[in-house]
C-alpha cells in the first residue's frame, strides 16, 4: 500500500538528534527523582519533551501528541506522535551509554513509522510510513533463519528476568536497560530475540515499526498477539513482550520457563 507522504522522516531526524544534543548536556550530570509511578525522571527527560512537543506542534499542527512526561495534545487527532524523551532514564542516570529518545507516529492504535536516536553511540534508527527500517540510513533486518542456536547468540532480557525466568537459552542474555534501544538492535540482526516487562505505548511506538520493517515480530510471551488498544489508552502492557526474527521466537520461548 502507498501512503501519502504527512510528514518529513529527515526532520524528525533532526529532531532526535537536536534532543540527543540536549540529553547529552545533561549526561553524567544530572540528578533523578522518582514520580508517583515509581518510575525515574531528570530535568533531561522534562526539556526534551518540552523541545519536540514545542518543535511538533509547530511543524505538525494537526497531529496530536501524547509524551511519558505529561504532553498530551488533541487525543483525537487522525495522528499523533508518541514520545518518549529519554527511553532508559534509569541506564542515563547512572551513566550508561544505551538510551535513547524515541518519537513515534500512531494512527489510533496503529504504530506507523518513527525515530529512535541514542546520542552516547551516535545510533539512529529509522522507519517511514513505507520502505525499510535504517540505522544511520542503511537498510537492516532481522538475522536470518538457519542459524545455529549456540553458546554465541544473544537475546536481550529485560532487567528484571533473572527474577522471572528460569532461562535455559544456551547463549548469552545481555539487557542494556532501553526497550526501545532492544527493539532496533534485534530489527538491526544483532540479537535473535528480545523480552520486555512493563511496557508502555511510548516504549514501543517507534520501536514496533523499526522491528516490523526489519523482518521482525513482537508478541506477548505467552503467544497471544500485541494489541495495543489499551496501551494507547495509557495502560502498561500487563504481560511480557517478546519479539524478534520470528523463526527464533518458538525454539526460544520454550527455553523460558516461568520461576
Ligand atoms: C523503561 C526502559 C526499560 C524497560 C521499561 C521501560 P524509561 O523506560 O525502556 O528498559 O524495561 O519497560 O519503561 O522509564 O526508561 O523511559
Ligand atoms: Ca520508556
Ligand atoms: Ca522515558
Amino acid at each position: 500500500m502507498t501512503h501519502p507522504p504527512i510528514f518529513d522522516l529527515d526532520n524528525i531526524k533532526e529532531l532526535a538528534r537536536a534532543a540527543g544534543d540536549i540529553a547529552l548536556g545533561y549526561f553524567r550530570n544530572t540528578t533523578v527523582t522518582m514520580k508517583a509511578d515509581d518510575t525515574p525522571v531528570t530535568a533531561a527527560d522534562k526539556a526534551i519533551e518540552r523541545f519536540l512537543t514545542t518543535q511538533l506542534r509547530q511543524a505538525y499542527p494537526d497531529f496530536g501528541i501524547l509524551g511519558e512526561e505529561g504532553a498530551d495534545f488533541d487525543q483525537d487527532a487522525a495522528y499523533r506522535w508518541v514520545l518518549d524523551p529519554i527511553d532508559g532514564t534509569n541506564a542515563f542516570a547512572a551513566g550508561l551509554p544505551v538510551w535513547g529518545i524515541s518519537i513515534g507516529l500512531m494512527q489510533g492504535s496503529q504504530p506507523l513509522a518513527g525515530v529512535i536516536y541514542l546520542p552516547a553511540v551516535d545510533d539512529c534508527f529509522a522507519v517511514d510510513l513505507e520502505g525499510p527500517a535504517t540505522l544511520n540510513d542503511r537498510p537492516i533486518h532481522v538475522i536470518a533463519p538457519g542459524q545455529p542456536i549456540s553458546s554465541e547468540s544473544i537475546i536481550l532480557g529485560s532487567a528484571d528476568a533473572h527474577l522471572r525466568w528460569d532461562i535455559r537459552f544456551p547463549g548469552k542474555v545481555r539487557a542494556f536497560g532501553s526497550c526501545a534501544a532492544h527493539f532496533c538492535y534485534v530489527a538491526a540482526g544483532s540479537a535473535l530475540a528480545g523480552l520486555n516487562t512493563h511496557t508502555a505505548i511510548w516504549d514501543i511506538a517507534a520501536a514496533l515499526p523499526i522491528l516490523q520493517r526489519a523482518g521482525g515480530a513482537a508478541e506477548l510471551l505467552s503467544g497471544a498477539p500485541l494489541s495495543l488498544e489499551s496501551a494507547t489508552r495509557g495502560v502498561k502492557i500487563p504481560e511480557p513482550v517478546f519479539y524478534g526474527a520470528p523463526y527464533y521466537l518458538d525454539a526460544i520461548r520454550a527455553q523460558l520457563h516461568s520461576k
